[in-house]
């Protein structure tokens, strides 16, 4: 049989010819002489007109009556359109229903709203936003492991379950086999983990740079595409408790090398999914954002820009503008702030490097004014922060202070200070969150609907 999206791109190749295809019924109506089905066959977020006949088919009281979500197979001519509203439409011979759909299924024709769409996440694919975000959602995964593999870098798989914690903010998920009613405790008073399945405390990753860390120093180029979890309780709509990231981390590379990396990367994802889904994007440009698809095709010949922190901090201050949070040296930057200087100041994506140390973690490379760190965050238009990066600190005796200074333990991170042992040249990453850089790209402003199922605080249906 015939997939949809083949009739889609080359109508003209299917032109009078007799053709199958197998769908579900998205509209059904019709009079007692003809009607109209749109099926839907899922390989295109778009559907194909049916036109079916009392004349020709046998069974047209029952195809009249046949609910929405129905399965069918139909057999007919394919006609192209060109004067109608639908390019091109499949006029019936036979028509099968191959499986049946109770009346009460709660995708109708209207406009659902994504809240409502949440509540339903095993049927939401089958819409057409849905079904365009989780398509564009594989190419551009597709095309991140395209961008690695042509640069030779060798992908790791990290492992989810860990002892560390990468950020060093307490947001870790624990995992354990110990009884919960019943938990083992030491002499102090501690949980005893020496009892749990591992012998020791765990949880699932944040990240995974640091084991990305100990390839490089092998490998030199390598990369990480995988779940990570924040036990973060924050309910925005650019957090999500499990979400996927993608962690390049490179040998005898400086800062500037970062960015450039993160800079190709960017533009090669939006090039690869504007040239694999021109449709897709087509739909986002008219449906999720107006100015979508001019922004992206700019930004893909643009240069990003490159601001410090502490100029950043100038310019937000300078600007008049009234934040929520005031502006000062020292604090983190809010969303609105970054907001503000990738939409207002520099209309587009933006590097802010050289971070105050006390507020980024502590492997980041500190720089030679004692007080920011050689770290490097890409801001963009619509969502904010969609990369996290640096430097890593690569001096033994700088990176021991640091830990001191933050009270992590060098016990829990032996074999990451071997690494500064043993050859340990100047390195750097960074990780680009994957909903974030979707959002981006399809103009969908909560991270919940670019996830297929997400997982946030309170929610995780199944
Ligand atoms: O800035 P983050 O915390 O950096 C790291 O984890 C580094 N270890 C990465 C590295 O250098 N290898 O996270 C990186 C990115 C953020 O910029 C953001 O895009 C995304 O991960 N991210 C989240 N996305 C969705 N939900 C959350 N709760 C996220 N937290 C971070
Ligand atoms: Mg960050």
């Amino acid at each position: 049989d015939i997939q949809v999206r083949s009739l889609f791109r080359e109508p003209d190749k299917y032109a009078d010819q007799e053709i199958t295809v197998h769908g579900w019924i998205r509209t059904n109506r019709g009079s007692n002489k003809f009607g109209f089905i749109e099926l839907n066959d899922g390989t295109f977020f778009k559907s194909v007109q049916v036109v079916y006949e009392a004349e020709f088919l046998n069974n047209f009281e029952e195809i009249s009556k046949a609910p929405i979500a129905a399965a069918l197979m139909v057999k007919g001519t394919f006609v192209l359109t060109p004067q109608a509203k639908q390019p091109f439409e499949i006029k019936a011979k036979e028509v099968v229903i191959e499986a049946d759909s109770d009346s009460d299924y709660p995708l109708q024709k209207k406009r659902h709203s994504m809240e409502f769409l949440r509540e339903i996440a095993h049927l939401r694919p089958r819409s057409n936003t849905f079904s365009a975000v989780f398509r564009v959602r594989s190419l551009a995964a597709y095309a991140i492991h395209k961008f690695f593999q042509e640069r030779d870098f060798v992908y790791v798989h990290t492992p989810i379950v860990t002892g560390s914690d990468c950020e060093g903010a307490g947001e870790m998920f624990r995992i354990t086999t110990l009884d919960m009613e019943n938990l083992p405790k030491t002499e102090d008073g501690k949980i005893d983990y020496s009892q749990d399945f591992f012998g020791k405390e765990t949880s699932l990753t944040v990240s995974g740079q640091l084991e990305a860390e100990t390839f490089a120093l092998a490998f030199r180029n390598v990369y990480t595409f995988g779940p990570t979890f924040r036990a973060e309780n924050s309910n925005t709509a650019r957090h999500a408790s499990e979400f996927w990231m993608i962690e390049p981390e490179v040998a005898f590379a400086d800062l500037s090398d970062n960015m450039d990396l993160a800079e190709d990367m960017i533009k090669y994802i939006i090039r690869y999914v504007l040239e694999h889904a021109p449709e897709e994007m087509e739909f986002f440009g008219k449906f999720m954002d107006k100015g979508l698809l001019e922004r992206l095709t700019a930004l893909v010949n643009a240069e990003f820009a490159r601001v410090t922190y502490t100029e950043a901090v100038e310019l937000l201050k300078k600007s008049g503008k009234k934040f929520e949070y005031p502006v000062e040296w020292g604090i983190d930057l809010q969303t609105e702030h970054e907001r503000y200087l990738t939409e207002e100041i520099y209309k587009k994506p933006v590097f802010v490097t050289d971070y105050p140390k006390d507020i980024k973690a502590f492997y980041m490379r500190l720089n030679d004014d004692g007080k920011t760190v050689a770290a490097c965050d890409l801001l963009v238009p619509g969502v904010g922060e969609i990369i996290g990066g640096s430097q890593r600190e690569e001096r033994y005796d700088v990176l021991k202070s640091r830990m001191d200074e933050l009270s992590l333990d060098e016990k829990d991170y032996w074999w990451y200070m071997d690494l500064r042992k043993y050859g340990g040249v100047k390195h750097a990453g960074y990780g680009l969150g994957f909903e974030r850089i979707i959002m981006y790209l399809t103009g969908i402003s909560n991270i919940r609907d670019v996830l297929p199922f997400p997982r946030t605080p309170k929610t995780a249906e199944f």
